[in-house]
């Protein structure tokens, strides 16, 4: 219990340091429901590692039913974790989340459904997921990453790391932009699409080149396009 109150001290002086709309202690004590939820997960873990598992399952349930937040009493969570609004958060049972980590609402730290075992990520210590990520399966978040809002992180982040996007690939590393020059990197079905008609548009100006002879120099590309065709120039 000391322990406990310890935690729950320097998880107010976190608060106070990082939250501009944080006014007193005494209203980060009794108006931040991200924070009652991870002070009532400390004591449903502490069920959960002695054998209590029922109990520790129930009282997730009743700290859901009061802040909407939904972290399993299985999961590993480190010091000073701050749940930002917190409706709709969920923390699956083998997330293990590091230090100073920050989530926002709507973030889900889940499984893919296809895996067994160790099913859900690794977030590392710094780690900002903002409102609605979702970060699924087994993959570690690299300490001080950025998730961008209602991005969906399907593989492994490196350390200070920016990522984006639906599936989320990377913008910044540290702290340099990172330029997908391969649209593939993407991982996207929307990006292969574009890659198929950017080939079959070469294909076709080669064509027109060769039956309107070679002195034809044909309509320029646009701008847009011509990088396009830059970028995918490696796999023509
Ligand atoms: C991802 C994030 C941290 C990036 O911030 P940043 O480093 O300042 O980056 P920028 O705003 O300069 O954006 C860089 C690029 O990423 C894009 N981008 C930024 N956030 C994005 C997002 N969530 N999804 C998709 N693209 C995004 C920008 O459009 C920009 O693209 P461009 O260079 O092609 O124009 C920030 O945008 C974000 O999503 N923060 C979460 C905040 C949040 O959830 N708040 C909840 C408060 S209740």
């Amino acid at each position: 219990m000391p322990h406990l109150l310890s935690l729950i001290r320097e998880d107010v002086a976190m608060v106070m340091d990082h939250d501009p709309a944080a006014k007193s202690r005494l209203e980060v004590l009794l108006c931040y429901s991200g924070l009652h939820a991870v002070w009532l997960y400390r004591i449903n873990h502490w069920f959960w590692n002695h054998g209590l598992f029922l109990l520790g399952r129930w009282l997730s349930q009743v700290g859901r039913f009061l802040t909407g937040i939904e972290i399993h009493p299985g999961a590993k969570i480190g010091r000073r974790l701050f749940i930002d609004h917190g409706m709709a958060v969920v923390i699956g049972e083998t997330s293990i989340v590091g230090d100073d980590v920050t989530l926002y609402q709507g973030v889900t730290l889940g499984g893919t459904g296809k895996e067994h075992g160790k099913r859900h990520p690794t977030i590392e210590d710094g780690v900002v997921v903002g409102g609605g990520a979702k970060i699924l399966g087994n993959i570690t978040v690299g300490k001080n990453c950025r998730v961008g809002a209602g991005s969906v992180v399907l593989r492994n982040v490196p350390e200070n790391s920016t990522v984006v996007g639906v599936p989320g690939h990377i913008i910044f590393r540290e702290g340099k932009r990172v330029v997908i020059t391969d649209p593939k990197q993407i991982n996207d079905p929307l990006s292969e699409a574009l890659t198929a008609v950017a080939i079959e548009v070469d294909k076709l100006r080669e064509r027109i080149h060769r039956l309107e002879g070679s002195e034809s120099e044909g309509e320029p590309l646009t701008v847009s396009l011509q990088q396009i065709m830059e970028d995918l120039d490696y796999q023509i």
